[in-house]
């Protein structure tokens, strides 16, 4: 059977042969990108070259593409979920299109001289259906081309447009709609912002469990009857998705949708998928790149994952995929730390030391773990071994710090448990502090408690947490409350200009150029930010334009109450430097959803750490104008604006 690295030789090798350049993969931390703290997709770092900039090794490139999901690091667990995985990737920049693409992917699936030989019986496809309201047509190209392919070996091969009420139909291709068979990185393309490169894009999947047919798989194990409710997309497990072709033509423009200066291909498939697609087995944690990490965590717990206990097998899970991720993390310079992206290697170890201690794990093993990964990369990631040295002494760091805070949690419990009879209930209150100040889960609480004949009352427990955050949220809002001379409608307006002059000037100027005092009375707004040069009259016409601009928009100003880590990831700006799970207030202007960037016309345009009061609509601000720029200090500026 193909084992992961060769299906990813095979893979590079079969682009080559057809004249792509094989390049090597991006780091995980994005180079050039200030929207994300992470490259989350092959296409990532080719962005660019979608756009129409000229890639120097030409317009057909292949690679496979560290990546990292952050937003997935609680969806782990699952038979297919990872953080970490690789994307193997080929890109047309303006050259080929549908027709190559298609039989070159039909081919490398079923070919098994030179491909993965999957049984074409076996793979299904999805294509766009088309959205008349935004101009897009139906992709019929690739649904017919798919077809043929499939016809010459003898398939039948139906194309439906798939309906919850209808089902299957016997289908081999489904047309749904743009939530399924559209990609950008924002998504549909209701959410793609001005300027954003995407299109339609036709996926294709593997049954693992043909003997279904049109019935429904419940918990991956029995076949429940169900009707017409399975299909390709149904997340029962028993199809999974195994590669993307994005033909990535269109950008959004101020007024809908227009074809890009080339028609690109984009295609993304996950190394791992594949494999559990060659090894016919849905359990992507059973490919062999997790054999070597497995036989240490097996070693330290005793326990075999083959074993399937529920409990057990999300563990080994979770601590295979985080490991793995924070190695590669560290490798890319992503130490463990409180803040950007450091804070998640850090949240991956923690996590893997919690679910380690469920399984009985008391020495340090996230090293041995490390050393297998290594090792399983070493010859695919060169760069693993230049910073082994690194990779091992941060998780040792690490791991035997936060195994103190552990220690000291369980010196904790055995002090507050020592006169507890059996059977009696540990005070919920007592739980809330090992979970607050010593970082203990419940379930590591409850498991303490059931070695002692403890009990722990989760109900009670969970609607204390949730007092608690209501109190600290309220708190919040308490502590963010000052800021303003007062609340007049007048310094209201104000204050949300400077909310808008502070994204102008970053954007603008440049990201040095940060707010570094701020004052405001319903006659002005006084706003002081870094820069070490007068700003010339272009640069602050260019500043008063982009803010009448956001004005004239009519943003929408909304705020939320997250925790500072994830105000972060979901890059607020402004100074904060509490503690990452403390809940802060931040002030977004435009799409709520979206990531403010560097682009002047993003439908998210700010968002800040800001206790407020803001106007809820931009519109009402008036017409914004600079009176004077001067010097405060060596490398601060003032600038005193007005509305009118
Ligand atoms: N960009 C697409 C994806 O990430 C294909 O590469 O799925």
């Amino acid at each position: 059977m193909l084992g992961s690295h060769e299906i990813r030789a095979r893979y590079l090798n079969f682009f080559q042969k057809e004249n792509h350049v094989i390049i090597p993969s991006s780091s995980l931390l994005p180079e050039n990108d200030p929207t994300t703290l992470f490259t989350g997709s092959g296409m990532q770092p080719m962005v660019p070259y979608l756009l129409g900039e000229s890639h120097s090794l030409g317009v057909r490139i292949v690679d496979s593409q560290k990546c990292f999901r952050s937003q997935d690091i609680e969806e782990v667990g699952d038979n297919r979920h990872t953080t970490f995985f690789e994307m193997l990737g080929n890109w047309s920049l303006g050259d080929y299109f549908k027709t190559e693409q298609i039989s070159w992917m039909f081919e490398f699936l079923t070919n098994p001289e030179i491909g993965l030989g999957l049984d074409a019986r076996r793979l299904y496809f999805t294509c766009f259906r088309g959205n008349q309201e935004i101009g897009i047509p139906q992709d019929t190209d690739s649904a017919e081309l798919w077809q043929k392919l499939l016809q010459e070996k003898n398939i039948d091969a139906k194309i439906v447009d798939w309906s919850e009420r209808d089902g299957m139909q016997a289908g081999r291709i489904f047309y749904y709609d743009e939530k399924k068979n559209w990609w950008s990185r924002a998504g549909i393309p209701g959410k793609m912002p001005v300027g954003e490169p995407g299109g339609p894009d036709t996926e294709m999947f593997w049954d693992f469990n043909p003997e279904c047919g049109e019935n429904h798989l419940d918990g991956a194990t029995d076949i429940v009857k169900f009707g017409n409710v399975c299909h390709v997309n149904c997340d029962c497990g028993r199809f999974l998705e195994i590669g993307n072709n994005v033909f990535m033509q269109y950008h959004r423009t101020e007024s809908g949708f227009e074809l890009l200066p080339q028609t690109n291909v984009d295609f993304g498939g996950g190394l791992e998928r594949l494999a559990a697609a060659v090894r016919n087995d849905a359990d992507v944690f059973n490919i062999d790149l997790f054999d070597g990490m497995k036989a240490v965590l097996e070693q330290a717990s005793g326990q075999r994952y083959a074993d399937y206990v529920p409990e057990i097998t999300k563990s080994f899970r979770v601590i295979l995929d985080h490991l793995r991720a924070a190695a590669f993390l560290i490798a890319d310079n992503a130490i463990p730390s409180n803040k950007d992206q450091g804070y998640f290697t850090r949240r991956l170890i923690r996590r893997s030391i919690r679910y380690a201690h469920m399984l009985g794990i008391q020495k340090n093993f996230c090293a041995a773990i490390a050393e297998e990964t290594i090792k399983t990369y070493a010859s695919a990631y060169p760069q693993l071994i230049e910073q082994k040295k690194l990779i091992i002494s941060e998780l040792e760091k690490e791991e035997t710090k936060f195994k103190r805070t552990i220690e000291h949690g369980i010196k904790k419990f055995n002090e507050i448990t020592k006169l507890m009879p059996a059977n009696s209930a540990i005070p919920t209150e007592e739980i809330f502090d090992l979970y607050q100040s010593y970082g203990f889960s419940l379930e590591i609480t409850q498991e303490l408690a059931t070695e002692k004949n403890l009990v722990v009352n989760e109900t009670e427990f969970r609607t204390y947490l949730k007092q608690h955050q209501d109190q600290s949220r309220a708190g919040s809002e308490q502590k963010f409350k000052g800021g303003l001379a007062d609340h007049s409608e007048m310094s209201v307006k104000y204050h949300t200009a400077t909310h808008l002059l502070h994204a102008a000037v970053l954007k603008i100027l440049g990201a040095h150029a940060v707010q570094k005092g701020s004052n405001i009375t319903p006659e002005r707004l006084r706003f002081d930010f870094a820069h070490g040069d007068k700003l010339t009259a272009e640069q602050i016409k260019a500043v008063e334009d982009l803010v009448n601009a956001a004005i004239a928009r009519d943003y929408s100003v909304t705020f939320q109450i997250i925790p500072v880590a994830e105000a972060k990831a979901k890059k607020a700006i402004g100074l904060f430097a509490g503690k990452y799970e403390e809940m802060v207030k931040v002030y977004t202007v435009g799409d709520p959803e979206g990531l403010p960037d560097a682009n002047s016309t993003a439908p998210t345009f700010s968002r800040e750490f800001c206790g407020g009061p803001h106007v809820e609509h931009t519109g009402i601000i008036g017409h914004f104008k600079i009176v004077k720029e001067e010097a405060v200090s060596a490398g601060v500026r003032r600038i005193k604006a007005i509305v009118e």
